[in-house]
């Protein structure tokens, strides 16, 4: 007989919202598809909580149902939930909550002992989509990789990270801007200053961005250079050869820089970039065109898009294309010759309009569906722009530093923010706000980064033995130890369904705080005492599941300090 030992039935959260689920349909048989409305809730009351109660007794009061109120539609519920080795007991409270608590014995036993045999594998989330493209990164040829592509590197990567961890296939999609006018003015000048243009490796060049620069101001001072490099563009795009040579040329000395950087990260990507979809514009323009999407706007070709003023401009008025033609154009290629059903693009929140405009041209043509909760899908994730002190954008080469600059900027917002709601703005002066927001934020990341440190070590140690025996979750710290290890694989699917890397982030960082609780509780002593195995069980588990949080955020862990 198949029980619940057998396969994989989802998060904690997702196997009591299935029971739930069939409570819903014995207790209010005649209302259809009742979503079970299942929370966490760290109360005394209980674990999790199931909220239905209030929101049913509302549909259903005055039609006849046998409930005298919400607290009844809840006593309903609580008595019609199928018996499951999961739950140790329920009640229900207030206004018709119904509390669940759960088994520890489950806990320990089925989930988390289970986990340590089968692998942290077995609690990936179950996500509704086969194959994936995550677009990140995508920093422009020839130009700077800004703060904001290093975000994006990041923040993609876990995505992507989180995404495979849940078995889909994830297309790592690198979509550089190596496509564009900017190229026959750096065509131009690359012939110029290397009659022998093969020559101009980038040992000869240097640096890229510096002969940008300079190409650029060569194109702004001189008419006749200018005319030559609107040339070359023309030349570049009709496929000559030679100028095909050069460009690949430029590229390749971008890509190796950006490779540095990908190395140091850790992070994989794939390039196609916007060249690669280029010979597909026409076709899916005319495709447009044909459904009668496509529109005429002064000079240019257009898509209008409801609610939104101005138009997406697909065809520039000098007959070129544009960022948004080549978006068409992979989006098309991703959806169907890539099958991907989530198309996932992580920028700056600057592009936030460019990506709403273009995912409702798409679902004017019917590429996806009208709704934003059925598949095939397409999501931005825009993050919030970095400014520097100047209040502009901020950017910067040291890309070595960016990661934890950015970390420790985090941490000084965070902390600032907490003194102002302290009330802290009207108190200090700016100059106290400031140094003791740096002092908290900063010694926060470095106290946070040096306990999960120390986490591992005690990790590295306590691996080796190859534990055997019972987990028993005894006490009340390695109960909330146990309940929080358990919570991993429901956590990972609500960072993935909502793209929000920082929930698990925030996951990390309470687990380390519920772990330090437990160990440094002379009542749950580890070593020598008599629950030693269970406790090590209990520390192995931790250990595997905050190995695998490092893991999806892309952190390599220290095992020694
Ligand atoms: N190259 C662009 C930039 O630097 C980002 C590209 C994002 N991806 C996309 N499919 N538009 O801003």
């Amino acid at each position: 007989m198949a029980t619940e030992h057998d396969e994989y039935m989802g998060s904690l959260k997702a196997q009591l919202a299935k029971l739930f689920e069939v409570s819903l349909k014995v207790t209010v048989p005649n209302e259809l598809d009742v979503e079970p409305l299942v929370a966490a809730c760290n109360g005394k009351f209980g674990d999790y909580q199931c909220n239905n109660a209030m929101g049913l007794w509302s549909k259903i009061k005055g039609k006849g149902a046998p409930f005298r109120g919400p607290p009844a539609v809840g006593e309903a519920i609580k008595n019609n939930l199928p018996t499951s080795e999961m739950i140790e007991s329920c009640s229900v409270a207030g206004p018709g909550f119904v509390n669940v608590v759960l088994s520890k014995n489950w806990m320990a036993k089925v989930s988390i002992q289970k986990m340590l045999i089968e692998g942290i594998d077995t609690w990936a989330p179950l996500p509704p989509v086969k194959t994936a493209v995550v677009d990140f990164s995508s920093p422009n040829i020839a130009k700077e990789m800004h703060v904001g592509h290093l975000r994006s590197t990041i923040i993609g990567d876990t995505l992507a990270r989180m995404l495979e961890f849940s078995k889909v296939k994830v297309l790592r999609r690198n979509h550089v801007g190596d496509w564009g006018t900017q190229f026959g003015m750096l065509i131009e000048f690359l012939f110029e200053k290397f009659p022998n243009f093969e020559d101009a490796t980038e040992t000869a060049i240097g640096d890229l961005q510096a002969f940008y620069k300079a190409s650029k101001q060569r194109f702004d001072a001189d008419p006749a250079f200018k005319e030559r490099a609107q040339q070359a563009v023309v030349r570049l795009q009709g496929g000559e050869d030679k100028y095909r040579r050069a460009w690949a040329q430029i590229c390749q000395i971008s890509r190796t820089e950006f490779h540095k950087v990908y190395q140091r990260l850790g992070v994989h990507l794939e390039e196609k970039g916007e060249s690669f979809y280029n010979p597909y514009i026409p076709g899916v323009i005319e495709a447009l065109n044909k459904q009668g999407l496509v529109e005429e706007s002064q000079g240019a070709r257009v898509i209008f898009i409801e609610g939104i003023n101005i138009p997406l401009i697909v065809v520039k008025s000098d007959g070129g294309f544009n960022y948004a033609s080549t978006d068409l154009a992979a989006l098309w290629y991703r959806l169907n010759e890539e099958k991907a059903e989530w198309i996932i693009y992580v920028t700056d929140v600057g592009q936030q309009q460019h990506f709403d405009m273009f995912f409702k041209a798409a679902k004017r043509a019917g590429w996806l569906p009208q709704g934003d909760s059925s598949y095939p899908k397409a999501s931005h994730v825009g993050f919030g722009l970095v400014l520097g002190e100047d209040g502009k954008r901020f950017r910067t080469r040291n890309t070595e530093v960016v990661r934890l600059v950015d970390l420790l900027d985090e941490a000084k917002v965070r902390s600032k923010a907490a003194l102002i709601e302290r009330g802290k703005g009207e108190e200090w002066t700016e100059k106290e706000i400031e140094s003791t927001a740096e002092a908290v934020g900063y010694g926060a990341v470095k106290a946070t980064l040096l306990f999960i440190c120390y986490m591992l070590t005690l990790e590295s140690v306590q691996s080796s033995g190859g534990l055997k025996g019972t987990l028993v979750l005894g006490h009340k710290d390695e109960r909330d130890l146990g309940l929080h290890l358990l919570q991993f694989a429901e956590v990972v699917e609500e960072a993935c369904t909502n793209l929000l890397p920082n929930v698990l982030c925030d996951y990390l960082y309470n687990l380390s705080e519920i772990f330090s609780k437990f160990y440094s509780n002379p009542e749950c002593k580890v070593i020598g005492s008599d629950m030693e195995t269970s406790r090590l069980l209990l520390c192995e588990a931790t250990a595997v599941v905050m190995r695998k949080c490092f893991d999806l955020l892309g952190i390599t862990p220290i095992y020694k300090i």
